[in-house]
């Protein structure tokens, strides 16, 4: 099958404060440096689907169906929040690593099935994260 791919960037702010449970206060303060005070990023969200074109709409992903699903999966339940608190980081630190895993598996639910290729997520300019499932 000959695939096309579409991709798309989501702005999400949110604070974490990297920090686990499995380590004392001076291996967290080791580990994570001063990432292990709570702080903020205006994280860039980019979301590439693919799949062959369909005949009738000329599409991969239909573009609103796409930032619905990321608006009430992602930004609805993450934007302007602190990470930590969220059930799905009870059991796991919020780095981008698991952030970027995160968003991929709720999307991956969300979106019809087989579409979604990867999330990709910029923390900063220089930093950025990637899960293909
Ligand atoms: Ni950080």
């Amino acid at each position: 099958m000959a695939k096309a791919y579409f991709g798309r960037r989501y702005m999400l702010s949110a604070s974490h404060r990297l920090h686990s449970e499995s380590l004392s206060d001076a291996e967290n303060r080791a580990t994570y440096g001063k990432c292990n005070n709570p702080h903020g990023h205006n994280y860039v969200i980019e979301v590439l689907v693919g799949g062959e074109v369909d005949r009738e709409t000329g599409m991969v992903v239909n573009m609103a169906t796409l930032d619905e699903t990321v608006q009430e999966h992602v930004l609805a339940r993450f934007d302007h929040t602190n990470l930590n608190c969220d059930a799905l980081f009870v059991n796991q630190v919020p780095t981008t690593e698991n952030l970027t895993k995160v968003v991929f598996d709720v999307l991956k639910q969300a979106l019809p099935a087989g579409k979604l290729e990867y999330v990709r997520v910029e923390e900063t300019e220089n930093n950025f994260f990637e899960f293909r499932g």
